[in-house]
C-alpha cells in the first residue's frame, strides 16, 4: 500500500520521461501481487514491435503516460476501422496481412453482451476480485478479463489474476476460474444470479463437465466429438464456459463479448413454456446432444410427451429448461432443476426428483405442472 501511494505522487510530480522511466521502474517497485502481472514488460502479443512500433506508448499516452483500465484505450485498434486506421496513421500500429483485428465493440454493442461499454468509472486498478463489498457496483472492463501487458492468442486472459493464498496470487490458468472472478463467490452478485463456482463442483450429484469430466457415464445422446470420457484422441470430455456462452457468430471474434442470444448464448434457446420444439428452439442443447436422441426418448422414456407436448390434449410442450439446469446441481442427478415459474407442489406438497441410479433410466417426479399432479410419477 505505502509503495502504491508512493509511486502515485512521484507520477504527478515529475516531467513526462521521468514519468516513462518510472514507469518502467515501477515493476519492480510494485507490491508483489501487482509484480505478478508483469506489467513493466510486454510478454504478450502487444510485444511485437512489428505490429506495435511505439510499444508502451500504443496504450500510455499523455502528458503522465497515466491510463485508467476504461476500455477506450483498446477500443482504438479493436473498435471500428476509422478508430484503427488513425492508429495506423500515427505509427501506433503497422497493418499487416497476417493480423485481422476485429471489432469487439461491435460485438459489445449486440443486445446481449458484458457491460463493459455503459458501466464506467468503476473498474479500479487495484481492485481485488472476487467482491467482497456487498454495495460494489458490478462491472467488467476489457482489464478484467485481459492483461494488456501479457496476453497471447491462445490465452487471451494470460496474466489476470485468480486464486489468492496469503500475499500470493496465481494467474487464472482456466477460463472458469476468470469468470468465478465475478460470477462466484462475489458478494455483490444480483439478486436473479447465483453462484456459479458451486454449481460447477465435481462433488455435485450433477454437472456439465467444465472443471472436470461429468459424473455420469453413460450420456447417451451426446454427439461426436463429444465423450463423458476421453477415451480417443479426439474426444471432448471437458467443455468450457466458452462452449455455451459467446458470439453468436461462429466467424467473428471468440469471446463472451456479445451475443444476439438471450444469455450471451452462442445459440439459441428457448426457456418458457408453450414453444414448438424445433431444431431453432433448443440449438444450444443440440449443439452437442443429438435431437434424434432425445425426441426418441433413448434416456428419459417421457422426454418426447414433455418437450412436443399434445395439442389434443391442450398440452403446450415445455423446454428444457422446466427441467434441467445448464450448468449444475448439488441435490439432484441428470442436472434436474425445476423452474418454479411452470412447476409447483403437488397435493401433498411434494416437489422432489428420485432417480434410481446411472444408466437404470428409472426414477420418479412429485410435483404439480399445468395442474397435472405427479403424486409421485414415476418411468
Ligand atoms: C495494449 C495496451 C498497453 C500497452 C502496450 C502497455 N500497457 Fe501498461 N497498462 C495498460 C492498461 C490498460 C493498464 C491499467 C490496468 C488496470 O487499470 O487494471 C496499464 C497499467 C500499467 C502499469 C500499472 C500502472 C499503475 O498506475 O498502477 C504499469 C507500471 C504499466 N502499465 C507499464 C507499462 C509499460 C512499461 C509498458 C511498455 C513496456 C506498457 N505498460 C505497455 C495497457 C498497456
Ligand atoms: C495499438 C493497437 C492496439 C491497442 C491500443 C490494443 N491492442 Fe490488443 N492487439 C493488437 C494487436 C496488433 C494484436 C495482435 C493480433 C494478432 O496477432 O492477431 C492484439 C491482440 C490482443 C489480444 C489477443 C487476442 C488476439 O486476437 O491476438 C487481446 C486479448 C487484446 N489484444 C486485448 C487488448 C486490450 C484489453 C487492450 C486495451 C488495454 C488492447 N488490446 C489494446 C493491437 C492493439
Ligand atoms: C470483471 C467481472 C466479470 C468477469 C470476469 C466475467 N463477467 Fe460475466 N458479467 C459481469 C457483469 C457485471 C454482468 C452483468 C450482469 C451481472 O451483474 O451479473 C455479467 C453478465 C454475464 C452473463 C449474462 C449476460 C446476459 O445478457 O444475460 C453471462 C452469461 C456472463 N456474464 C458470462 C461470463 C463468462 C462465461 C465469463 C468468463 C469467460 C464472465 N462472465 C466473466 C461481470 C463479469
Ligand atoms: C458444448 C457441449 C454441450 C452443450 C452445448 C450442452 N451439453 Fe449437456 N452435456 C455435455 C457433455 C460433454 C455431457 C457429459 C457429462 C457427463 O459425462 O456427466 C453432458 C451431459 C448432460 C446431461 C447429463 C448430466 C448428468 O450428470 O447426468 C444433461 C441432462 C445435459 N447434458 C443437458 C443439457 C441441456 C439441457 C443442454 C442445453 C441447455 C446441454 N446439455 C448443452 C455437453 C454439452
Ligand atoms: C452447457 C451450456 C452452458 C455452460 C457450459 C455454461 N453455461 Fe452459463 N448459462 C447457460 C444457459 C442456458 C443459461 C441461461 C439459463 C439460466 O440462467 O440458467 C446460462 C446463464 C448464465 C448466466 C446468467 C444467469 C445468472 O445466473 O447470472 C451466467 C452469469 C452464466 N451462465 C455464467 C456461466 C459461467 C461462468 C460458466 C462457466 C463456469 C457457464 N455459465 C457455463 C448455459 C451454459
Ligand atoms: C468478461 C470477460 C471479457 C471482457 C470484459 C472482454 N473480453 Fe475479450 N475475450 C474474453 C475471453 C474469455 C476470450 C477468449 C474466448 C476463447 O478463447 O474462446 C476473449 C477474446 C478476445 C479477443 C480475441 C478474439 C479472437 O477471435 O481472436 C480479443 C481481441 C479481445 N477479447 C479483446 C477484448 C477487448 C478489446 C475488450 C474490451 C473492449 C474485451 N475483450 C472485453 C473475455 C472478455
Ligand atoms: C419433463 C422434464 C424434462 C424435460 C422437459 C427435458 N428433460 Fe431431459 N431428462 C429428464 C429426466 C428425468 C432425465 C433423466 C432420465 C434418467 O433417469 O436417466 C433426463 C435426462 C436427460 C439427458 C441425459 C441422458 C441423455 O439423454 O443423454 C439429457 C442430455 C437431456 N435430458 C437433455 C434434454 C434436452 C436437450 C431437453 C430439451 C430439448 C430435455 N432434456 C428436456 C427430464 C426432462
Amino acid at each position: 500500500m505505502m509503495m502504491e501511494m508512493r509511486k502515485k505522487t512521484s507520477l504527478v510530480l515529475v516531467t513526462p520521461l521521468l514519468g516513462f522511466l518510472l514507469l518502467l521502474l515501477a515493476g519492480f517497485l510494485l507490491p508483489p501481487v501487482a509484480q505478478a502481472a508483469n506489467k513493466g514488460m510486454l510478454t504478450g502479443v502487444h510485444g511485437n514491435r512489428d505490429l506495435m512500433p511505439k510499444s508502451c506508448r500504443a496504450c500510455h499516452r499523455g502528458m503522465r503516460m497515466s491510463i485508467r483500465g476504461e476500455e477506450k484505450v483498446c477500443l482504438t485498434c479493436h473498435g471500428g476501422p476509422v478508430q484503427r486506421q488513425a492508429m495506423e496513421a500515427g505509427g501506433y500500429l503497422v497493418r499487416s496481412s497476417r493480423v485481422n483485428l476485429q471489432s469487439i465493440e461491435a460485438e459489445l454493442r449486440k443486445p446481449y453482451n458484458h457491460p463493459v461499454l455503459t458501466v464506467k468509472n468503476v473498474h479500479h486498478k487495484d481492485e481485488e476480485l472476487p467482491e467482497s463489498q456487498v454495495s460494489a457496483k458490478r462491472h467488467a472492463e476489457c482489464v478484467d478479463c485481459h492483461e494488456a501487458h501479457s496476453a497471447t492468442r491462445d490465452k487471451p486472459f494470460r496474466g489476470i489474476q485468480g486464486k489468492r493464498f496469503g500475499n500470493f496470487v496465481t494467474d487464472v490458468s482456466k477460463e472458469y476460474e476468470l469468470c468465478y472472478r465475478c460470477h462466484g463467490r462475489s458478494a455483490n452478485l444480483p439478486a436473479d444470479s447465483t453462484d456459479k463456482q458451486l454449481e460447477f463442483r465435481l462433488t455435485n450429484k450433477s454437472y456439465h463437465p467444465v472443471e472436470g469430466e461429468g459424473a455420469n457415464t453413460h450420456v447417451i445422446s451426446l454427439k461426436e466429438p463429444y465423450a463423458e470420457r476421453r477415451q480417443r484422441p479426439g474426444d471432448i470430455s471437458v467443455i468450457s464456459c466458452s462452449d455455451c456462452h459467446g458470439n453468436d457468430n461462429p466467424s467473428g471474434p471468440r469471446g463472451p463479448h456479445g451475443s444476439t442470444y438471450r444469455g450471451l448464448l452462442v445459440a439459441n434457446y428457448e426457456m418458457e413454456d408453450g414453444r414448438n420444439e424445433s431444431a431453432l428452439a433448443y440449438a444450444l442443447c443440440y449443439k452437442c446432444h443429438e435431437r434424434s436422441s432425445i425426441l426418441g426418448n433413448e434416456s428419459f422414456p417421457y422426454h418426447s410427451q414433455h418437450i412436443l407436448g399434445n395439442r389434443g390434449k391442450n398440452q403446450p410442450g415445455t423446454s428444457c429448461f422446466t427441467c434441467h439446469d445448464a450448468h449444475g446441481s448439488s441435490s439432484n442427478q441428470y442436472l434436474i432443476r425445476f423452474n418454479a415459474d411452470v412447476v409447483e407442489e403437488n397435493a401433498a406438497g411434494k416437489l422432489e426428483f428420485k432417480a434410481q441410479g446411472v444408466a437404470s433410466r428409472k426414477g420418479s417426479c412429485a410435483l404439480s405442472c399445468h395442474g397435472v399432479d405427479h403424486e409421485p410419477k414415476r418411468y
